[in-house]
């Protein structure tokens, strides 16, 4: 008896020091929000709750992943590659998601049903203006022909492989009337920091090895 209690406690320590020196997952990450006052000290709660999620339609795709944070409005206008275009035109359900704290026109404890007043400020305040950012959404189809591009982007069609599975981080979405593969913020993010890469990235971006799987450079 006494010694199958050693065991457990062994394989329990293995685990946490597994974990803890991964670094691969949400707590003390920049998502690990328990700390901050507007959470309800919990970390899942901000953005997922297990009932009663929220169950919207983004042009025929669902917010699903039992989420829980408000979402900026349908209205909002955002200034793309492509013209300024609103909500479910200029981005992804996905990307939708982040920018329900992340362009700053919803507050951060603005969850559960809730309206709060707490701002994303600083460096992670993306805004409502993408077209000092990286593409994503309809300005971002992801074309291995380069056909339908403002510019020959170079992509590594050949490399397939990105992040945790054969680009399936690409998202469809309906972009002039078809249905398209754009490049998401989770395309490159991982919200919860699986795989514990800087700044919640899908892959680890040391040498922009990040870039250079989808660019030819
Ligand atoms: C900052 C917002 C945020 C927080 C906090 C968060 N998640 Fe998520 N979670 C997401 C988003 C966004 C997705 C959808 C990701 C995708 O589809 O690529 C997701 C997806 C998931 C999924 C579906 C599988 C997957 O990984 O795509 C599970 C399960 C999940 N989250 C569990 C959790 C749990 C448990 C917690 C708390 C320990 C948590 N999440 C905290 C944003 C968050
Ligand atoms: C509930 C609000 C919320 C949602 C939803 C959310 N974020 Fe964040 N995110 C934040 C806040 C707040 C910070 C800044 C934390 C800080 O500065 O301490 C942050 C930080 C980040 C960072 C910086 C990480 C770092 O290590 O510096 C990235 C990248 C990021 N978020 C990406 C995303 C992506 C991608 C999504 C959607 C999949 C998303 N976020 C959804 C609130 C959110
Ligand atoms: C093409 C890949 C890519 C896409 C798509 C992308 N990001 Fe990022 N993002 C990055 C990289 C790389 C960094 C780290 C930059 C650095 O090293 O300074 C980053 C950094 C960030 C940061 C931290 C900024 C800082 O300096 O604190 C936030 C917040 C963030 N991204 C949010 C988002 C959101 C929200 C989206 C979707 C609208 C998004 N990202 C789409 C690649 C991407
Ligand atoms: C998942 C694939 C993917 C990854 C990863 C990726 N890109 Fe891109 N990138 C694209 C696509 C697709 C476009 C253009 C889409 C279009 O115009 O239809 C693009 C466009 C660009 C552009 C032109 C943007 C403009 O407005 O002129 C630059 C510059 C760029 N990427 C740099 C980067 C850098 C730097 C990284 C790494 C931080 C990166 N990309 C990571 C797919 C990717």
């Amino acid at each position: 008896m006494k010694r199958r209690h050693l065991i457990n406690l062994t394989s329990l320590a293995v685990l946490a020091c597994g974990a803890a020196g991964a670094n691969a997952q949400i707590v003390g990450s920049a998502h690990d929000f328990s700390n901050a006052g507007w959470a309800d000290n919990q970390i899942c709660k901000p953005c997922h709750t297990p009932h009663n999620a929220m169950t919207v339609d983004i042009n025929g795709y669902g917010t699903d992943r039992l989420w829980n944070h408000a979402l900026p409005a349908q209205s909002q206008v955002y200034n793309t590659n492509e013209g300024d275009l609103t909500r479910d035109d200029a981005l992804d359900a996905k990307s939708i998601l982040c920018m329900g704290c992340h362009d700053g026109t919803v507050a951060l404890d603005s969850f559960g049903g809730v309206n709060g007043g707490t701002y994303i400020f600083g460096s992670a305040l993306i805004g409502t203006n993408l077209t000092n950012d990286h593409p994503v959404g309809g300005a971002a189809v992801w074309n291995p022909t380069y056909e339908g591009s403002r510019y020959n982007p170079r992509l590594n069609w050949e490399n397939q492989t990105f992040g945790d599975d054969r680009m399936g981080r690409l998202q469809d979405m309906l972009v002039d009337g078809n249905v398209e593969s754009v490049i998401s913020c989770v395309t490159c993010h991982e919200p919860h920091r699986r795989g514990g890469n800087d700044f919640l990235m899908r892959i680890d971006n040391t040498g922009s090895q990040m870039c250079l799987a989808c660019h030819i450079k």
